[in-house]
């Protein structure tokens, strides 16, 4: 069989048999490029299978970082040949966990840093800062040949890779640096790279600023976890988040505090977000089950007459959609004039919630800045809301009253839940409705 010519777009990866000036997709102009089809001409394989029985579990041994939280993050240590994403806005600490995960892992062998964004003078400044060991078995090129790195691995037996960062990696032939192509190609080499060797890759990846990384979602599909770093900057918390897992939980969360040798693990996450003075209208305290981590959290809002002709919500930390919903369920139901108010409503201390349990945290800061009312700040408010104005139950609810209780909270406001049982000096107020809960504070 005549070997086949495809013509690839390099700016967004459309495919054609013919050479092409513009790109019918992206509208591009010139970003065609030449590529063997690489399905064509099949000839003996290296592939084999094995069935269950020769698989041995050595081969599911997993490399622990010593970072606890880390490890227990991705589903308790690395997975030989495991392919890890880690993504984050600029300067939220991604080369710093690397760093310190390869001097961990160094332990067993050589780890070999591959950084694309710094010079090797600019690593050791950082690891000499975080105390990497001077005898340490960490290895550094600053390059963005990922051909030569990868024609340089082998003749080595690494115990782990690092590359920072994906964009940064160039491939010959394949587009300009840091497109979608040069993207896939990069991550799609190191895949391959990872499974026939056992070698595991953690890839670090930037983010737009739609908080996404960068080169669309295919990088994700690619690897088998993925990890964004969340967290304000001008806060020394950083919440690391796993979005995907194939050997692990996803949606878990490890907590991390930036100091000035490095990131640390916050082991008990539960208290630092809050402050338990008193709180000003507008504010109220609820909590979260982010993974299996459960965490307080102070929720502010701002109500604000409207000068727009249709009203704002701005939020942080929370899905715009749930601040939408929310405002109107406290209209519709509950008959309060938010149609011409803004809202702003933030989580304190930059996680990002995604249990919908902390709705009605939310309803009561708002209802709070609206009536101008100061919310008990040793009452928290638990429950997701329905569109009927109905507090609904959450999961979990025992984990979260153990958790109330330990850290000296007097009342729980929450729904009707036999779930719930009874825990000594701590109150629990079960309503069934939004404006019930809301009554009670007027
Ligand atoms: P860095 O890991 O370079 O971020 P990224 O790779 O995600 O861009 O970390 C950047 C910030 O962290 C930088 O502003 C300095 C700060 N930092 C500390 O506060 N303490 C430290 O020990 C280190 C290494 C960095
Ligand atoms: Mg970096």
């Amino acid at each position: 069989m005549k070997e086949k010519q495809i013509y690839v777009c390099s700016n967004c990866g459309y495919e054609s048999p013919k050479w092409f000036g513009k790109c019918p997709i992206c509208n591009e102009w010139n970003t065609a490029f030449e590529k063997k089809s690489d399905y064509n001409n099949l000839k003996s394989s290296s592939v084999t299978f094995k069935s269950v029985e020769q698989i041995k579990i050595d081969e599911f041994r997993r490399l622990k970082t010593n970072i606890s939280e880390f490890d227990r993050l991705v589903g308790g240590g690395i997975v030989p040949g495991s392919v890890l994403l880690i993504g984050g806005d600029p300067g939220v600490g991604k080369s710093t966990l690397m760093l310190e995960i390869a001097e961990n892992l160094s332990r067993f062998g050589e780890v070999f840093y591959i950084t694309g964004e710094e010079s090797e003078e600019q690593i050791l400044l950082r690891a000499l800062r975080i105390g990497v060991k001077k005898n340490s078995s960490l290895k550094v090129t600053s390059t963005s040949d990922l051909e030569g790195v990868l024609a340089a691995l082998n003749s080595e037996k690494p115990v782990a890779i690092i590359v920072d960062s994906i964009q940064s990696m160039r491939l010959s032939n394949v587009g300009l640096p840091g497109s979608v192509v040069q993207l896939r190609d990069c991550t799609e080499a190191l895949v391959r790279y990872a499974k026939s060797t056992g070698i595991p890759i953690f890839i670090v990846g930037h983010i737009t600023k739609e908080g996404q990384i960068a080169g669309p979602k295919l990088l994700e599909h690619l690897v088998d976890v993925v990890l964004y770093f969340e967290g304000e900057i001008q806060t020394g918390y950083r919440i690391l988040r796993s979005i995907k897992n194939r050997f692990g939980p996803s949606n878990e969360i490890a907590i991390f505090e930036m100091r000035n040798d490095g990131l640390k693990e916050v082991k008990n996450p539960s208290e630092i977000f809050i402050e338990r003075n008193n709180l000003s209208s507008g504010s109220c305290i609820t909590s979260a089950l982010e993974g299996t981590r459960n965490i307080f959290l102070e929720i502010q809002s701002l109500v604000s007459k409207t000068f727009f002709p249709s009203p704002r919500r701005l939020s942080k930390g929370i899905d715009i959609g749930r601040i939408v919903f929310i405002s109107a369920v406290l209209s519709r139901r509950l008959n309060i004039p938010l149609e011409s108010f803004d809202i702003y409503v933030n989580v304190v201390g930059g996680l990002n919630v995604k249990d919908p349990s902390i709705d009605l945290g939310i309803a009561v800061a708002v209802y709070s800045a609206f009536a101008d009312i100061k919310i008990d700040s040793d009452c928290i408010y638990i429950g997701e809301i329905g569109l009927d104005g109905r507090i609904r139950k959450v999961n979990n609810i025992e984990k979260r009253l153990m958790e109330a209780h330990k850290m000296g909270f007097k009342k729980v406001v929450m729904p009707y839940d036999k779930d719930a049982k009874k825990i000594k000096n701590l109150e629990l107020i079960q309503y069934s409705s939004l404006s019930d809960v809301l009554k009670e504070l007027t």
